[in-house]
């Protein structure tokens, strides 16, 4: 199904476009930003629940730096000092929080209207097309984002970009999840499992990376036994200050090479689970600490930490950071990632 859902400032129409199940499970997704606006799952008593953080119009999900939902490309999470180096030539992005890049600047992709390639009853195909150097960014690119809603439940999401030239890419969804509900409260009694006995400290509240991949161990970040986001969150800890919660990036612990089970949500309210499963070797946990006051879905005024994000990536900062790996795309060779988010009931 595709409806009208509103027009841009330069007068573009945008639309919503719906893929379900036969279980019922749904997605309601707009071409502006390949962004999933709601997203359907049984509870446990069969009950449908919305649990995906949105916006009601498009002016917020062009106006906002929430990402609420978006595909976020070309480069996910920031860039130290809005500028990177690939062979020898200087790549100068907009400084779009502090000095640095973040989520690739003002004119992302997360912002862009999308061509829709294909939509069937379960799938939709969104494209961009990026021009050299469009946001500094080198490369004519061109990137399919594929979602699907298996027969089990899952909302599997699949990134392919080719470029031109040798280049960055480094794609996530910036879904914000609340397994009670987008508009239920705050997310502090989800238990959260992230697979990772490391994690990537930062360097101040600005957030770019030390470059170090620390151990979790003894720390608020060990996610590795399932956790309420709550326990440890207002532990007295230099990283939870800087971010006001949690806003890291986890290395995973990979057990093979390509997409295998990285975390797992609960919710005990509503029974609802999320299991993330990803080819991604990193993961960023922000726990809505910026969102104060977001005006969301039927006009409801969000509270910080109302919804939690496990954003798939390369780590943050990674095009500059020797000791992580660099995402380089060669010219003319698809990158391409998968992420599914999969959904039961306990
Ligand atoms: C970043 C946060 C930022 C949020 C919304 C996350 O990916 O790590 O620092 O506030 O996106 O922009």
């Amino acid at each position: 199904m595709k409806q009208y859902f509103d027009t841009t400032k330069n007068g573009v129409e945008v639309s919503k476009y719906t893929i379900k199940n036969a279980k019922g499970m749904q997605a309601v997704l707009t071409d502006f930003g390949a962004t999933v606006v709601d997203l359907l799952v049984p509870n446990r008593d069969g009950n449908m629940v919305d649990v995906s953080l949105g916006y009601d119009n498009v002016d917020s999900y062009d106006k906002e730096t929430t990402y609420f939902g978006a595909v976020v490309g070309p480069y996910a999470n920031r860039i130290a000092d809005a500028r990177f180096e690939l062979d020898g030539v200087v790549y100068e992005l907009d400084a779009n929080n502090n000095e640095n890049n973040l989520h690739s600047g003002f004119s992302t992709w997360a912002k862009q209207v999308w061509t829709v390639k294909e939509h069937t009853a379960n799938k939709i195909v969104f494209s961009y097309s990026a021009k050299h150097l469009e946001q500094g960014f080198p490369g004519n690119m061109t990137c399919d984002v594929t979602y699907v809603i298996t027969d089990n439940n899952e909302l599997e999401i699949s990134y392919y970009a080719v470029s031109d030239q040798k280049t960055t890419l480094n794609m996530t969804n910036h879904l914000y999840f609340n397994l009670n509900g987008c508009l239920s409260g705050d997310v502090l009694g989800h238990e959260l499992m992230i697979k990772a006995s490391r994690y990537t400290p930062v360097k101040n509240a600005k957030a770019i990376p030390t470059g170090e991949i620390a151990t979790v161990e003894g720390t608020p970040f060990d996610f590795r036994v399932a956790k309420t986001i709550g326990r440890d969150i207002k532990a007295e800890n230099d990283q939870l200050t800087y971010g006001l919660g949690y806003d890291h990036n986890f290395a995973i612990d990979k057990e093979v090479d390509g997409v295998e089970r990285v975390a797992t949500a609960y919710a005990p309210e509503s029974g609802i689970v999320l299991d993330v499963y990803t080819d991604c070797i990193g993961i960023q946990l922000y726990t809505g600490n910026f969102m104060e006051g977001q005006i969301g879905k039927q006009g409801h005024k969000h509270a910080m930490r109302e919804g939690f994000c496990l954003e798939t990536q390369y780590f943050p900062n990674s095009i500059n950071e020797e000791n992580f790996v660099r995402p380089i795309t060669e010219a003319n060779v698809p990158y391409e990632t998968k992420t599914v988010y999969a959904f039961s009931v306990k």
